[in-house]
């Protein structure tokens, strides 16, 4: 399995916790489609914690909670696979998940061998109950070695919340998405500490180990398992922008099923997800005039346009600058760049040599992408 580009997807955490069931991943799936969510690149349809039953069954292995998931896990991924969209599922390197579900530890070969039969494509495994007398680094090993040993193509996505020395070993031990920070919250304040204390990490970022900040909150309106106060929509708006920069991998959290149309463009943002899935997979620079409430931060991109956030944290409008210099783009009186809102698809109209500015809202985020021409 090889994942290039940051996975997108739906998990079921953010919003429904441990109540979830059959009905409720079928009918995502199919709000996914209606919505042009799957079109738009979600491909994932991810159960976390609280599937199976309490205990295993008289083989030792896992078994779906036969009242959530009457029909098993194998019903629902040739459900979600008719469906062009895949499935994904959950569990911990301990010996119980952080639910207190049984958890793989010591029974990783047994519990890939399952979610290989279970045409299972993306395993989600997690932190909780960790053994103190073995490093992070052999238990995630342990997993990914039994998951290649299925044959099957199972996406690995860490989860252990950057602990444990993540960053030396996550490389080496296979995951194709980690954990980074603890878990969101819905509120801004929990989107902003998130995304902060990743930028400096985002160099280690690339394809095949995306730096995962955590599922989205977008949408979720202050309601469901992690909500915490909500935020606004400029609030979310700020969210999916940043993680779009971040090349975050972007887990819808809220119900797709009563997702309000706003949102759902936000969430199909054609140029937003362009940035997040471009290949190149280079890390943000901050610029370096950055004020404590206002913020800006340049990317460049594969084929050489550049991405442009302007971040404003603060509680009034304000209109940020970007001045080229300051991300090392001297461009000398050769080069301007044109530049298109990323907003509203539209060329800006005219061209910026120096740097360019927008006004922002309180909390909002705007983007720009920025296409460098040659004027001489
Ligand atoms: C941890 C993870 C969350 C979620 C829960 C489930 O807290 O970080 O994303 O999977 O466990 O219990």
């Amino acid at each position: 399995m090889s994942v290039t580009t940051p996975p997108m997807g739906w998990n079921t955490w953010n919003t429904f916790g441990e109540n979830i069931n059959e009905s409720l991943i079928m009918e995502t799936c199919d709000a996914m489609i209606e919505k042009g969510l799957r079109d738009a690149g979600y491909q994932y349809i991810v159960i976390d914690d609280c599937w199976s039953e309490r205990t295993r069954d008289a083989d030792g292995k896992l078994k779906a909670d036969p009242r959530k998931f009457p029909h098993g896990i194998k019903y629902l991924s040739d459900y979600v696979h008719s469906k062009g969209m895949k499935l994904g599922i959950y569990s911990c390197c301990g010996p119980k998940t952080c639910m207190g579900y049984p958890g793989s530890l010591d029974r990783e070969y047994t519990d890939a061998k399952f979610f290989a039969e279970n045409d299972v494509d993306y395993l989600k495994y997690d932190w909780c109950y960790h053994p103190r007398n073995l490093e992070g680094k052999t238990l995630y090993n342990r997993m990914k070695m039994a998951l290649n040993a299925t044959g099957h193509d199972i996406v690995f996505s860490v989860c252990n919340w950057g602990q444990d020395g993540l960053l030396e070993w996550i490389r080496s031990v296979g995951g194709d998405l980690y954990r980074s920070t603890g878990d969101i919250s819905d509120n801004f304040t929990s989107v902003k500490n998130i995304f902060h204390s990743q930028i400096d990490n985002l160099p280690l970022s690339g394809p095949n180990c995306f730096n995962d900040l955590d599922m989205l909150v977008c949408g979720m309106n202050g309601v469901g398992n992690v909500s915490a106060g909500g935020c606004s929509f400029d609030e979310y708006k700020t969210h999916f922008s940043l993680w779009c920069m971040a090349q975050s991998p972007l887990m819808i959290g809220c119900d797709v099923r009563t997702l309000d149309d706003e949102m759902l463009e936000l969430l199909k943002n054609p140029d937003l997800i362009a940035i997040n899935q471009d290949r190149a997979v280079r890390p943000i620079v901050q610029c370096k005039e950055s004020e404590d409430d206002v913020f800006s931060y340049a990317k460049m991109l594969e084929n050489g346009d550049f991405a442009f956030a302007l971040t404003n944290y603060g509680d009034e409008v304000r209109t940020i600058r970007v001045r080229f210099a300051e991300i090392g783009l001297a461009l000398g009186g050769e080069w301007e760049f044109r530049l298109r809102d990323c907003d509203s698809g539209e060329e800006v109209g005219k061209t910026f040599t120096d740097g360019f500015s927008a006004e922002v809202g309180p909390h909002c985020t705007r983007v720009f992408r920025g296409k460098p021409v040659k004027t001489i």
